[in-house]
């Protein structure tokens, strides 16, 4: 069974924060304060990621009339994912410690239409100067058991405040359409339903990977076909 996510109501919430404010009042209000500072951190170096990437979309259109990129998503992950995620690692819940223990508190997503596109908008986003490589996972070389299929990147990244500049990481995922499709139905299928996936559902999901797969080194070869014919 998966657990099910509480969502404490309004009332429950001021009660609790009452409480809590009653007995230790200015290290909590301390502690929320240095959280809002690291959503608008994070959500500035997601800013700066997509912006970097757009620019590089709109430059190849503008030199070739091609976008590699087809679209970018973004999130933030909660306050609630991150006590989640803190608690199974087994840190303390704070501002500084998800800073030092999380990885992927800011997280891109691009969706490129060809393979190709996924390793020269990956190639060219870590040239910059001001992008750091952190880690790289590719599981389109290697993918997961499961069939699952990314180019993984973790970059570091300055943001200007007005005091200071912060080096902050976000979580870069690339991949094609067609395994953005395959990623977020097993995502559904994994995550929504009560029960776990059973093991001939699981078969038939990785088959549809690997179709999928196959799939998108076709339509590559055609793309690249076309091009020769232009
Ligand atoms: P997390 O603790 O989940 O962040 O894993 P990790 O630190 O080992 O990182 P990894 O690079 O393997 O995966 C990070 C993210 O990639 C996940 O949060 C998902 O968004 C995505 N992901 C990884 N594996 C799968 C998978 O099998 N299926 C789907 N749908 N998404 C996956
Ligand atoms: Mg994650």
């Amino acid at each position: 069974m998966k657990r099910k996510t509480i969502e404490a109501s309004p009332n429950a919430l001021s009660t609790v924060q009452h409480i809590l404010t009653e007995q230790n009042g200015d290290r909590i209000m301390d502690e929320m304060y240095k959280f809002i500072e690291l959503e608008h951190l994070y959500e500035s170096a997601i800013k700066e990621v997509k912006t970097k990437l757009e620019i590089l979309d709109s430059e190849f259109r503008a030199k070739y009339s091609y976008n590699p990129i087809h679209h970018i998503e973004d999130r933030l992950k909660s306050p609630q994912s991150i006590f989640g995620k803190l608690q199974r690692k087994g840190v303390p819940f704070s501002a500084q410690s998800a800073k030092e223990n999380l990885q992927d508190i800011a997280g891109v997503r691009v969706i490129c239409n060809y393979i190709e596109d996924i390793y020269s908008v990956a190639e060219l986003l870590i040239s910059q100067d001001d992008v750091n490589l952190v880690t790289r996972k590719d599981y389109i070389e290697n993918p997961k058991p499961n069939g699952y299929r990314s180019l993984h990147l973790v970059v570091e990244t300055p943001v200007y405040l007005s005091d200071k500049k912060e080096l902050v990481n976000v979580e870069v995922q690339i991949r094609t359409i067609a395994m953005d499709f395959w990623a977020s139905l097993e995502h559904e299928l994994k995550y929504k339903s009560d029960t776990e996936v059973s093991s001939e559902l699981a078969v038939q999901l990785k088959e549809c990977a690997e179709t999928i797969a196959a799939t998108d080194s076709k339509m590559q070869q055609i793309y690249k076909a076309l091009k020769e014919i232009d």
